[in-house]
């Protein structure tokens, strides 16, 4: 009987209940990804996930900390309670959904192929990237949907992995890399600081985002998924696009 009475106290007490005592929800991102995060002049992390986990924490009743990890390493550090959820732009995918519970999507992308028009100023085509074979260079994020994209489109290639989007791109910008293959909406931050930057104007797939939340906290998934439908049925996730993704 005692047994029973403390599994009870320990599995209903919830995440929510526990990020409430705690005063501070913990939300995981890597270094940067622009518009969706970065951090501006005076050291303030901003961007379109910073006000949405801000909305998040103001209706917790709580403040909100972000844990920075590095991406291919951002999963296991939601499993080893490094912080309460992943909002960091990460795809919904069966295989990640096999270690961890998706929200319901907050927004929709996919891949794009990212070039230099000064290094290909009449662009540069799938046929082209074909027939460059072995020789064409894709810079991708590791561990991320582009880097899978890329080993699927171009199993020849040369693919060369970095730790952040910012180093992959900057790959591009020197002109080492042919292309970089990642999230189309990472664009309008690259182009706004890299006019030469450019993309191509359809998608190679099309893929949805979600909060990624260890899977006993079914509460807190639940409370996600409402806030969610809510603020897109008030419109605030449309305001919020409008406001950070420059096209
Ligand atoms: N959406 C892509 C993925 O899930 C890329 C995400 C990269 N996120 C980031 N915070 N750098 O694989």
């Amino acid at each position: 009987i005692l047994l029973v009475v403390i599994f009870a106290l320990v599995g209903f007490s919830g995440k929510i209940e526990e990020i409430q005592k705690r005063g501070v929800l913990l939300v995981g991102q890597d270094p940067a990804y622009a518009p969706f995060y970065g951090v501006n002049e005076k050291g303030e992390r901003i961007g379109y996930e910073i006000e949405l986990a801000k909305m998040m924490a103001d209706v917790l009743g709580v403040k909100v900390k972000f844990v920075i990890t590095n991406w291919d390493g951002i999963i296991p550090a939601l499993l080893s309670n490094k912080f309460d959820f992943v909002l960091a732009g990460m795809t919904i995918t069966p295989e990640r959904a096999l270690k961890v519970n998706f929200t319901t999507a907050y927004y929709e992308t996919g891949q794009t192929v990212f070039y230099n028009s000064e290094k290909y100023p009449n662009g540069i085509t799938f046929e082209d990237l074909k027939k460059m074979g072995s020789k064409v260079k894709i810079a991708v994020q590791l561990g991320t949907t582009g880097e899978f994209t890329a080993e699927k489109l171009f199993p020849e290639a040369k693919i060369l992995t970095f730790e952040t989007v910012d180093a992959a791109a900057y790959q591009i910008i020197t002109k080492k890399a042919d292309i970089l293959i990642f999230d189309e909406l990472y664009y309008g931050s690259i182009s706004k600081k890299y006019p030469s930057i450019k993309v191509w104007n359809k998608l190679l797939n099309k893929e949805k985002l979600g909060i990624a939340v260890k899977k006993d906290n079914l509460d807190l998934l639940l409370w996600l998924n409402t806030f969610i439908e809510c603020k897109k049925t008030d419109g605030t996730l449309e305001q919020l696009k409008q406001k950070w993704m420059v096209d």
